[in-house]
Formats: structure tokens, sequence, C-alpha cells
């Protein structure tokens, strides 16, 4: 924190570590485990987003200075925190078009499904079943299931709270085609100090940065890049691997840290021009974060 205070920015290596510990340390709770694998078999979207709620929120309670115990229960939180959708039939959870009224009440009850999942198990920390009992209530008593109001929600539910959103709205799902970064930043500002908590949703998006490792970027000259690494120092010039050229068409990947190049190769400003949806030109992120390319999400 004094890091940021003094302008310095965080320090990457150590801020990554914290990061990879947690989350080793909460996989490795075998009650945790045993369910995230059995939700995983049911559920692979819903498993890959509680282990993202699981990182962003350990990430974002990192950024808040939060000692290394608490981000343990607050990463297991994250990722417990939709278990309640093991109960929820796969066609409800999956339906392409609106839900029913009657389907809207089955899906909202995978809160309250969730805290009886956690609850009946023994050894699970007590402040993970709050949070999947709690994780849809708004700030402004807008919520379910219970209408709780802004001192009735625990700091972990909020931060859950803002974290699950940002994921939500950029993943693809059946119903909707996942949003860009910026995107989604505009649609947590739109809900802060409303659903969601103002403070939190500052400090997250100061947390992930401009440009997150893992956005595909269009440059000033037109090529098309990935980002894989963010320079604490210069948010707006991250290290980034080509991979179109200007006319869109594979060319050689070539690392290119922005922060230490200036003209584009015809002598141009080069700079980072938009921010493209993932799936664009055909390029998947995924298959570059399996080749281990991009070394974390949110760091
Ligand atoms: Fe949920």
């Amino acid at each position: 924190m004094d890091e940021i205070r003094f302008g310095r920015g965080v320090d990457i290596q150590l801020a990554r570590e914290a990061v990879s510990e947690c989350v080793e340390s909460v996989c490795r709770n075998p009650d945790a485990m045993l369910l995230l694998t059995q939700l995983k078999n049911r559920d692979e979207y819903t498993s890959e987003h509680s282990m993202n709620v699981c990182i962003f929120s350990i990430a974002l309670g990192r950024h808040l200075g939060m000692a290394v115990p608490e981000l343990r229960n607050l990463g297991l939180s994250g990722l417990m925190h939709d278990m309640g959708k093991m109960k929820i039939p796969l066609e409800i959870l999956n339906k392409p078009g609106r839900l029913t009224e009657e389907e809207m009440a089955l899906m909202k009850s995978h809160a309250a499904r969730g805290r009886d999942i956690l609850m009946s198990s023994r050894s699970i920390y007590p402040g993970a079943i709050d949070v999947a009992h709690a994780h849809h209530e708004n700030l402004d008593g807008t919520g379910y299931p219970r209408g709780l109001t802004d001192t009735q929600i625990s700091p972990f539910t909020r931060i859950v709270a803002v974290v699950d959103t940002y994921d939500a709205v950029t993943s693809d799902r059946v119903y909707q085609a996942g949003r860009t970064h910026m995107e989604a930043i505009g649609i947590l500002n739109k809900e802060s100090g409303k659903r969601l908590d103002g403070e939190l949703v500052m400090k997250f998006i100061e947390c992930l940065g401009i440009y997150p490792a893992g956005s595909l970027v269009e440059m000033s000259n037109e090529e098309v890049a990935l980002v894989i690494e963010v320079n604490p120092q210069q948010k707006l010039k991250p290290k980034v691997i080509m991979l179109l050229d200007p006319d869109k068409n594979p060319r050689p990947h070539r690392v290119v840290d922005l922060a230490k190049i200036d003209l584009d190769p015809s002598g141009q400003p080069y700079r980072i021009k938009a921010i493209l949806k993932n799936g664009t030109y055909g390029l998947d992120i995924k298959r570059y974060y399996q080749q281990g390319l991009i070394q974390t999400a949110v760091l």
C-alpha cells in the first residue's frame, strides 16, 4: 500500500506470489476441493466462474492491504459463492432465452441452497456461508433473497459481489456475448454506490488497470496484440505479444514491451488504440492462457 501511496506501483512479483499462494491453499482445502470437483463435473462454466471470482477477490483483497490469512478466507468465500447452482437444473442454468417467473425464482434459490450446502460441510470457514447466502444482495436493498441493505452486508460479500459482476458480464454465455473489460468497467461504475460498494468498485478498477493481462488490443497502426503483462508504473504501456499484422493476417509472434518502444515500424507513434472482444479475428484468448503466455489474469 505504501508503494502505491508513493506512486511506485505494486511489487508485481510479490503480489503474484501472494495470489498464487492463496489460490493454492484455497484449493488444498479438502472440503472446498471436493465441492468444486462436483461442480466442475456438472457445470463447467460455473466452476470456471467460481475460480475467477476466487482469484479476482484475492487480488482485490491484496490491493486493499489484507493479510494472507484473511485473503485465504476471502478466496475460499469467492470459490464457494455459487455452490448452490449445483442444485439448479442445467436446462435453467443454460437456458438461452429469458427465464419464466417460476424459473427465475428457482434460479434465485441458489443463494439459500448454497448456504445449506456449505452449512452441512463441517470444516468450511463460516464467513463463506454468509457470502454464498448474500452475494446477490444489493446495498440499496433491491437484491435477494432477503433484501438486506448497506450495513447488513459483510465486507467479504461486498467484494465478491463486485468481482462476480465483473466476471459475469465479461464471460461468453449461451444468452449473452461477453463484454470487453472497458464495457464491464462502465457497468460497474453505473452500479457503484447503488447495488455495489462504490469504494470497492473504484479499488477493483484500479487493481485491474486499464488494459489487464489477457486483453486483446488493436494498436495505432492496426496491428492486433494480446496484453501479457501489465507494467504497474505505466499502465497504458503493458508488455504485449503481436499476433496479427495491420491487414489482420497472422504474423510471427513477437513480444513487445510498449514501455520501451515509442514508434511503430513505420515511425509513427505506437500505442494501444482499442480493446477488442475475445474471438475477434478468430483469436481465442484461452489458447494463449493454455500455452502459458499470459502469466496471470489480474496482476
Ligand atoms: Fe450467484
